[in-house]
């Protein structure tokens, strides 16, 4: 068999930045790579308000967009665009395949999202809805990997009964995805539940698609910790999520960053590519952790991405960006016009 061609070459012997809702965007999936992570995950996105985005070329900050209006919902770098998967919500066949057709070559592969345990995704057939419908999950990926250019993936969490896990991701392997997330708790359990590493080194036994181990950021807090838990769950790879948002620069070999060092770069990011306000200040409170910063009660209140900047001594970096992006929008004009 060919691994490479299945796509499973993107999925193996990876430290993944898991899918964030609010903090899985173009800021902190550049940040992550810079410091080491190998594949990045975009927040989840449901495929219906991606259908109804268009798809624009920003040359000026070397991205592709997809918008709606002026509400950018999905920005992929041209510089990530090899190395992100995007994570969609769905809960049918035709719209996880319109996306594929939608997004094209745009990401490196897509994922299904078949754990969010959350009321507005279980009630809309969707997410952790998905575990115990086989059919519509055979559905879903049959139709997403028809119609896709890239591997698809998809990932989930264990269900009550071990036996019923290992019975789905036999199902989902045969509909050709080239990878398999699995968050080792079931869909009513939260942190600090501890995560089921048997369960995990059970579906990693049971397939031979690559699995990605998920649900340890209580256990992984320094960057061997990553390929120690590979081990021990036995998978193909791990994808952090929490500690990645608190602590970004676990992907880095060379060792953790100050707090101060993390959101320094993560402005960095935040002013490449004109992050939201909200979205930027949520980042920094996570990476902050704890309320006692001085800087935290400020960042809170601030009501604008140079408002931060302004807190975290980040001004030259916005003004500089800024004066970038006016520069290359105008240098651009004249070839356009012709
Ligand atoms: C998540 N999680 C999540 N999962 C998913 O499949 N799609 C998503 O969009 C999100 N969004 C999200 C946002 C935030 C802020 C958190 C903390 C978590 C779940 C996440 O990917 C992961 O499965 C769990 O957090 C367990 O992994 P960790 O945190 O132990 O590494």
């Amino acid at each position: 068999m060919d691994l490479t061609s299945q796509g499973y070459e993107l999925y193996s012997n990876k430290a993944i930045l898991a899918p964030m809702v609010r903090a899985g965007r173009t800021p902190l999936r550049m940040q992550t790579l810079d410091y080491g992570a190998d594949v990045v995950y975009t927040e989840e996105i449901i495929d219906q308000k991606l259908l109804a985005c268009q798809r624009k070329v920003n040359t000026t900050m070397d991205c592709i967009d997809y918008a709606q209006n002026d509400d950018i919902v999905l920005r992929i770098c041209n510089a990530e665009r090899q190395k992100c998967v995007l994570q969609i919500g769905t809960n049918s066949g035709e719209g996880a395949a319109g996306v594929a057709k939608l997004v094209g070559t745009d990401v490196a592969a897509i994922d299904v999202n078949m754990g969010c345990p959350k009321a507005f995704s279980v009630h809309a057939g969707m997410g952790a809805a998905l575990l115990t419908q086989t059919d519509k999950v055979k559905e879903i990926l049959t139709s997403l990997k028809a119609a896709a250019q890239v591997p698809i993936s998809c990932k989930i969490r264990v269900l009550n009964d071990p036996s019923l896990t290992l019975n789905l991701v036999r199902e989902i392997e045969k509909c050709g995805v080239s990878a398999i997330g699995v968050h080792g708790r079931k869909r009513n359990e939260r942190n600090p539940d501890k995560v089921r590493i048997e369960e995990i080194r059970e579906v990693a036994r049971t397939v031979q698609v690559p699995i990605i181990a998920n649900g340890l950021s209580d256990e992984i807090v320094k960057y061997s910790d990553i390929a120690e838990y590979k081990e021990k769950c036995a998978v193909s790879s791990v994808m952090l999520a929490r500690r990645a948002l608190w602590t970004p620069s676990i992907f880095r070999k060379e060792g953790l960053l100050t707090k101060e060092e993390e959101i320094s770069d993560f402005l960095d990011k935040a002013c490449e590519f004109e992050e939201q306000c909200a979205q930027t200040k949520y980042c920094i409170q996570r990476i902050l952790t704890s309320t006692a910063h001085p800087k935290v009660q400020s960042t809170v209140s601030a009501g604008s991405l140079l408002e931060i900047c302004r807190i975290w001594d980040k001004t030259p970096k916005y003004e500089h960006e800024k004066n970038e992006r006016k520069r290359k929008s105008c240098k651009r004009k004249p070839e356009e016009e012709r």
